[in-house]
């Protein structure tokens, strides 16, 4: 598949590492543009792109970076992918360095459906509590009894599959969080934020979830 990821740190970094080493055709950028990225280029053979080229004809694209800088992000960025691209968001939103985010804050929009806002575009949630280190040290074959699994939330079904299915593949299960207006139930401070555990215990951590935020992320 061709994957476009915009945003080459710990998480942008690690994925391009497991979807080129399982054949995906993955096209990378960074703020500071594809000659910073020549390293992970000859680690990885994942061609390094600017942040405007890395989603054309893309059929999923990662969004993986602070969440401060999604409206930094160039207008019209997914105009070019595929049609029907499927956008993973793996952004966290720490008030502490993001800043202040009114609509997040103070009308309760979830941290995603603010990024998709943002993009113009729908997006599936994944990967924001997962470890960046456990996309390399984690993977484990189909019915591991130690692999972990990882909540995903969208709102487009096809979309959401797309990515449960790439998720499987990169050797973790899933379970189905939900929308994304149902996406708070995951994000920072959340009982399954940062879990390891299987299928079981992400769907019972996702039940667990509270709405009120712990006062790290009331700033
Ligand atoms: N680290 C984790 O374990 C982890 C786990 C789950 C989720 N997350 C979330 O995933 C997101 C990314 O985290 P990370 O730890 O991978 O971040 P990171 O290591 O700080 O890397 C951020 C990447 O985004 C790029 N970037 C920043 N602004 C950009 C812009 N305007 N246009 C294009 N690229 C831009 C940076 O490029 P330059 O280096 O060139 O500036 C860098 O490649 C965050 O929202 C984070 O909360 C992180």
């Amino acid at each position: 598949m061709k994957i476009g990821i915009v945003g080459a740190g710990n998480i942008g970094g690690n994925l391009t590492r497991r979807l080129t080493a399982l054949g995906h055709d993955v096209y990378v950028a960074n703020s500071r543009g594809p000659q910073t990225l020549t390293a992970l280029a000859e680690e990885t053979g994942a061609t390094p792109v600017s942040v405007e080229e890395a989603p054309r004809g893309a059929e999923v694209v990662v969004v993986t970076i602070p969440l401060k800088a999604i409206p930094d992000l160039p207008s019209g960025l997914l105009d070019q992918a595929a049609d029907g691209v499927t956008v993973i968001d793996t952004g966290n939103y720490y008030p502490q360095r993001d800043g202040r985010i009114a609509a997040i804050l103070d009308e309760g929009l979830t941290e995603s459906r603010w990024t998709a806002q943002h993009l113009g575009h729908t997006v599936v949630k994944a990967f924001n509590g997962t470890y960046a280190q456990d996309i390399l040290d984690r993977p484990r074959p189909a019915g591991a009894p130690d692999r972990i699994a990882l909540p995903v939330a969208a709102d487009d079904a096809r979309a959401k599959q797309v990515v449960r299915a790439l998720i499987e593949e990169l050797g973790f299960d899933t379970v189905d969080s939900g929308t994304l207006d149902d996406s708070w139930r995951q994000q920072p401070g959340t009982p399954v934020y940062g879990l390891r555990e299987g299928v079981d215990g992400v769907t019972k951590a996702l039940a667990e979830a509270s709405r009120e935020r712990t006062p790290d992320f009331t700033a």
